[in-house]
């Protein structure tokens, strides 16, 4: 079956405020979502995608910290009922979302995470990552809990960013604010 490409939940949409509950890897849909999200993501030029930026609620998320990087062929990262267990250090980095579009602002985190993470073959991982990989881990981390990045930068910046915020939460409808399709080039 074609990988297809899944609508993104834009900043105003309620799902993105949602903290996620721990799902089930007997969900039958499971696969066929895990590939949609991946090919989302690299659709999107991403390096990261959460569950409920496609709308669903399922707690899991995809990233490539590499692809952004480097002309080679895609590795997704899935990441099943991830558990930050522990962090260090301190880290500074510009950063953006498919959610939040035009949106760029620098976020502070910690640099080095310790994270487990249930993998789509059912295997529970424990591994300590630092430098981009940790960022984008984090950032993603932050979806399922109904985190974005807009939320931890300083207060200038959110001044700065506001204008920009109030236009994208305008285009909701009933808590709803979905783009279907690729963005114009
Ligand atoms: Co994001």
């Amino acid at each position: 079956m074609k990988p297809k490409l899944l609508p993104i939940h834009i900043y105003g949409d309620s799902i993105l405020r949602e903290k996620l509950p721990e799902c089930s890897l007997d969900d039958a849909k499971l696969k066929d979502f895990i590939r949609d999200l991946s090919y989302t993501m690299y659709q999107r030029d991403g390096v990261g995608l959460a569950a409920n930026q496609v709308g669903s609620r399922l707690r899991m998320f995809v990233i490539d910290p590499e692809w952004a990087r480097e002309e080679r062929e895609p590795n997704p990262i899935v990441m099943i009922n991830p558990v930050i267990e522990s962090s260090d250090g301190e880290t500074e980095n510009e950063e953006g979302c498919i959610s939040l579009p035009g949106i760029y602002a620098n976020v502070r985190r910690p640099a080095r995470i310790t994270i487990s993470y249930t993998t789509p073959d059912g295997e529970r991982v424990t591994e300590t990552v630092e430098g981009f990989k940790a960022v984008v881990i984090q950032h993603e981390y932050d979806h399922l809990e109904g985190v974005l990045f807009t939320d931890k930068v300083s207060t200038l910046a959110k001044l700065k960013l506001k204008r920009k915020l109030n236009d994208l939460a305008a285009q909701a409808v009933d808590g709803k604010n979905v783009r279907e399709g690729l963005p114009d080039a």
